[in-house]
C-alpha cells in the first residue's frame, strides 16, 4: 500500500434547494466527518472540504416557482445548510459555495485547459425550444404524458407517477413548462466530453487497480463500463450557471455536474490561496470522495476524466459511497416532505446531535439500503447510549465520587486480571482502527460500545460496593481502571460522539480539554466545538496499553448524566408529524373521480335515503371487514352490514350516534345475516371509510334529499 503524505477529502456538494435531512448525514456527512476527525486525532495532515452545489435546473424551476431569483433560494439554502452542518459539528475546513468567484474563474479555467487540449467534441443537436420564451428547453421544463402510464404531467426526465427515465422526445404532446406553448426542435450546438474514449484508462485504474474499492462502487462503475461509455455532453442552453468560456457558447453554461465538483478544488483553493496546489496535484495526497450511491458515476468516472484531461490533477485513491437511508419504510423525498429535517431534530431533540449521530451510524446504509424508524431511535438511545455508555461512565464517576471524594485513586493491586481486562480495551481499540481504515463505521462504533461494555462487565464482576470496607485497596484498584477506560472511551468516542466526548472529557478532566477551556473559547460551544476537534490532534497516539492518561491524585468533577431516555410519548408525537405530512400528501395528489353521467330528478327520487339512530354496533364474526349495526329507524327496528370495520375499531363507541342509510336497498344475505339497506360512508383520498352523519341530531327516520 502506498505512503501518503496528507489526505483530501470531500463531501458531496448537496443541492442548495431545500434543507438536508438524515439521509444527508447518514450517507455523507456524518461518515466523512468521522473519518476527518479520525486522522486529526492520529495527527495526520488533513483537509476536509464541503460545500454547497448552487447550479443546475432544480434551483431555477424551484425559483420560478416562487417568484424569486435563483440566487434567492441558493442564498437561503445555503445558509440553512451550512447552519444544520455546524450544528451537527460536521467539522469541515471550509464550507463554500459554486456561485463564489473563484469558483467561477476555475472553473472555466479547467474547461478552456480541456478545451485548449481538444479533449471536447463539439456536437450538434435537436433540442426542443419554446418559440414564445425564446429558449431551449431544459428536460425538467418540458412536460407531457407518459407513454408508459398515460400520466398527464410527466418531466422530459422522468414521469414521477410510474418512475421511468425519459428522454423529452418520449413525452406525447410535449408542451414548454415556461409558456405552455407547443416546443419546437431546433438545432443547437453542445460541448460533449467523449467518455468512450476514457473507457480503456479507467477500465484498468477501476477494474484491475482499484478492487479493494467497496462492493457496491466497484459493482455499479464496473456495470456503467462494461454497457460502454458514451460521451456526455457538459454544456446546456440555461441562464443560470457559469457561462461556458469560449466564443461561439453565448448563452450556453456550464452543465451542472462538469462545475460542482470542481467546487472541492475551488473551495479549497478559497480557503488555501497559496498553498491548494498540494492538496490537488501532488502524488503524495490520498484524494477521497464521500458520497451517496446516486453519485457514482460522477465521482469514479466523469470527475476522474476530466481531471485526466486537464492533465494537472490527481485522481480519487478511494469513493467510499453510501447506498440510501429511507424513513420508515419510504424513500426520503424533498418535494413530499417525507424527512427528518436537521433542523427540525434540533429543534425537537436540543442538545441530542450525538444521538441523531450514533443511531445513523449504528445503521449507516453502507452495504445496502437502510431504513430509520423513530422506534429503533428509541431503543438505541434507551438500551445503548444510556444503558450501556451512559450507564458505564455514571457508575464511575458517582463511585470515585462517593469512595474517594472525586480523587483519582491509586492501582497498587493491579493485577493480571486488571491486565486482561484491559488487554481487551486495547483489542477493541485495535479492532476500532481497522474498521475506520476500511470505512466499516458501523462496526468501528460498534468496537467503542465494546469497550463500554467491557466496563461495565468489569464494574459488575468487581462489585467494589460489596468489597468497600473489606478490601479499599482492591476497591482502589478496580475504580482507577475504571476512570481509566472512560477516559480511553473519551478519546475513541469523539470521531463518532464529538459533543459528547467533550462532556466527558471535562467530567473526567482531561489534559485535551482543560488545554482548549483555558483559551476561553468554551463560551460558544457548537463552533467551540470544531476548534476544538481541529486542534486535539494526536490524541489516538496518547493511547498506549503500556500507558495511563490518568494522573493518581487528579481530581475529576462532579458527575452529570451523558444521555437520557427518551419516553415513549416523544416518539409518538414524531410518528404522528409523519403520519400527518401522508395525510397532507394523500390529499393534495387526490384527484376525483369523474362525474358521473346525469340522472333525472325521478330516478334521484326513487331513492330512500334516511336517517337513523345506532342501537347497537358489533364486529360480524370471522368477517373481518364487517359490522352489523341495529337502526333505530322511526318505524321499527333493522339490521344493516356495513363493509367499515377496519375503519372504526371500537364499534361500541357508533352507539347512540346517527347515520344515513338507504332504505328501499334490496335486502341481501351476508354471513348468514339480512342486511336491510346500505349505510352511507365517504371514502377519504388514503381509501378510509368515514360515516356520513347529519350535522345536527334529527328525528329518526326523516328523509335525505
Ligand atoms: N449536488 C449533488 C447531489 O446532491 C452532489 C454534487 S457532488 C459534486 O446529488 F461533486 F458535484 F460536488
Ligand atoms: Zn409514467
Amino acid at each position: 500500500m502506498k505512503q501518503f503524505k496528507r489526505t483530501t477529502v470531500t463531501s458531496a456538494l448537496p443541492y442548495a434547494n431545500g434543507p438536508v435531512h438524515i439521509g444527508h448525514l447518514a450517507g455523507v456527512y456524518v461518515p466523512a466527518d468521522i473519518y476527518v476527525r479520525y486522522l486529526r486525532l492520529k495527527g495526520e495532515e488533513v483537509l476536509f472540504v464541503g460545500g454547497s452545489d448552487e447550479h443546475g435546473v432544480p434551483i431555477t424551476i424551484k425559483a420560478k416557482k416562487e417568484g424569486v431569483t435563483p440566487q434567492d433560494i441558493v442564498d437561503r439554502y445555503h445558509g440553512i445548510i451550512k447552519k444544520s452542518f455546524e450544528d451537527f459539528g460536521i467539522t469541515f475546513d471550509i464550507y463554500s459555495r459554486t456561485t463564489s468567484q473563484t469558483h467561477k474563474e476555475l472553473a472555466s479555467d479547467i474547461f478552456k485547459t480541456i478545451e485548449a487540449k481538444g479533449g471536447f467534441v463539439e456536437k450538434t443537436s435537436e433540442q426542443y425550444f419554446d418559440e414564445s420564451a425564446q429558449q431551449f428547453l431544459a428536460d425538467r421544463y418540458i412536460t407531457g404524458k407518459c407513454p408508459h402510464c398515460g400520466n398527464e404531467n410527466a418531466y422530459g426526465d422522468q414521469c414521477e407517477a410510474c418512475g421511468t427515465s425519459l428522454s423529452p422526445t418520449d413525452l406525447i404532446n410535449p408542451k414548454s413548462a415556461i409558456s405552455g406553448a407547443v416546443p419546437v426542435m431546433r438545432e443547437t450546438k453542445h460541448w460533449y466530453l467523449p467518455l468512450d474514449q476514457h473507457e480503456a484508462w479507467l477500465r484498468q485504474w477501476i477494474l484491475e487497480d482499484h478492487k479493494e474499492w467497496k462492493p457496491n462502487v466497484y459493482g455499479q462503475c464496473k456495470s456503467w463500463l462494461d454497457m460502454g461509455l458514451q460521451p456526455r455532453a457538459v454544456s446546456r442552453d440555461l441562464d443560470w450557471g457559469i457561462p461556458v468560456p469560449v466564443t461561439g457558447a453565448e448563452g450556453k453554461v456550464l452543465y451542472v455536474w462538469f462545475d460542482a465538483p470542481i467546487g472541492y478544488i475551488s473551495n479549497t483553493k478559497e480557503l488555501l490561496p497559496d498553498t491548494w496546489e498540494k492538496w490537488w496535484k501532488d502524488e503524495d495526497t490520498r484524494l477521497l470522495h464521500f458520497i451517496g450511491k446516486d453519485n457514482i458515476v460522477f465521482h469514479c468516472i466523469v470527475f476522474p476524466a476530466m481531471l485526466k484531461a486537464e492533465g494537472s490533477y490527481i485522481l480519487p485513491d478511494n469513493v467510499p459511497a453510501n447506498e440510501f437511508l429511507n424513513l420508515e419504510g419510504d424513500k426520503i423525498s424533498t418535494s413530499r416532505n417525507w424527512a427528518v429535517w436537521l433542523h427540525e431534530y434540533l429543534e425537537d431533540f436540543p442538545g441530542k446531535q450525538d444521538v441523531l449521530r450514533y443511531v445513523l451510524t449504528a445503521n449507516a446504509p453502507e452495504t445496502k439500503d437502510n431504513d430509520f424508524t423513530w422506534k429503533d431511535f428509541q431503543a438505541r438511545n434507551n438500551n445503548e447510549l444510556v444503558a450501556i455508555l451512559g450507564n458505564f461512565i455514571n457508575r464511575v464517576l458517582v463511585l470515585t465520587n462517593k469512595y474517594f471524594n472525586g480523587e483519582i485513586p491509586d492501582r497498587n493491586r493491579f493485577t493480571s486480571y486488571h491486565k486482561d481486562v484491559m488487554y481487551g480495551v486495547y483489542a477493541s481499540k485495535f479492532e476500532l482502527e481497522k474498521s475506520l481504515s476500511e470505512f466499516k463505521f458501523r462496526d468501528a462504533l460498534k468496537q467503542v460500545m465494546d469497550i463500554a461494555r467491557i466496563g461495565n462487565k468489569f464494574l459488575q464482576d468487581q462489585a467494589p460496593w460489596k468489597i468497600w470496607g473489606h478490601d479499599n485497596d482492591q476497591v482502589a484498584t478496580d475504580i482507577n481502571v475504571c476512570l481509566e477506560i472512560s477516559a480511553i472511551l473519551a478519546i475513541v468516542m469523539q470521531p463518532f460522539l464529538p459533543f459528547t466526548s467533550r462532556k466527558l472529557s471535562k467530567l473526567l478532566n482531561l489534559d485535551v480539554y482543560n488545554k482548549w477551556f483555558s483559551f476561553g473559547i468554551d463560551k460558544d460551544f457548537q463552533s467551540s466545538n470544531i476548534i476544538w476537534a481541529r486542534n486535539t490532534v494526536e490524541d489516538f497516539g496518547k493511547l498506549d496499553y503500556n500507558k495511563t492518561l490518568l494522573k493518581v491524585g487528579g481530581y475529576i468533577n462532579a458527575p452529570e448524566l451523558l444521555f437520557e431516555k427518551i419516553e415513549d410519548e416523544t416518539i409518538a408525537a414524531q410518528v404522528q408529524k409523519l403520519l400527518d405530512t401522508k395525510l397532507a400528501n394523500e390529499a393534495a395528489a387526490y384527484k376525483p373521480s369523474p362525474v358521473k353521467e346525469n340522472v333525472a330528478f325521478d330516478d334521484f327520487m326513487k331513492m330512500d335515503i334516511r336517517v337513523a339512530t345506532v342501537l347497537d354496533c358489533q364486529k360480524v364474526p370471522k368477517a373481518d371487514k364487517l359490522l352489523q349495526f341495529r337502526l333505530a329507524d322511526g318505524m321499527e327496528e333493522r339490521t344493516i352490514l356495513s363493509g367499515i370495520a377496519q375503519y372504526y375499531p371500537n364499534p361500541e363507541e357508533l352507539i347512540g350516534t346517527q347515520v344515513c342509510f338507504i332504505a328501499n336497498f334490496e335486502p341481501r344475505k351476508l354471513r348468514g345475516v339480512m342486511s336491510e339497506g346500505m349505510i352511507l360512508s365517504a371514502e377519504d383520498a388514503d381509501g378510509k371509510l368515514v360515516l356520513i352523519r347529519p350535522s345536527v341530531k334529527v328525528t329518526n327516520g326523516v328523509e335525505v334529499k
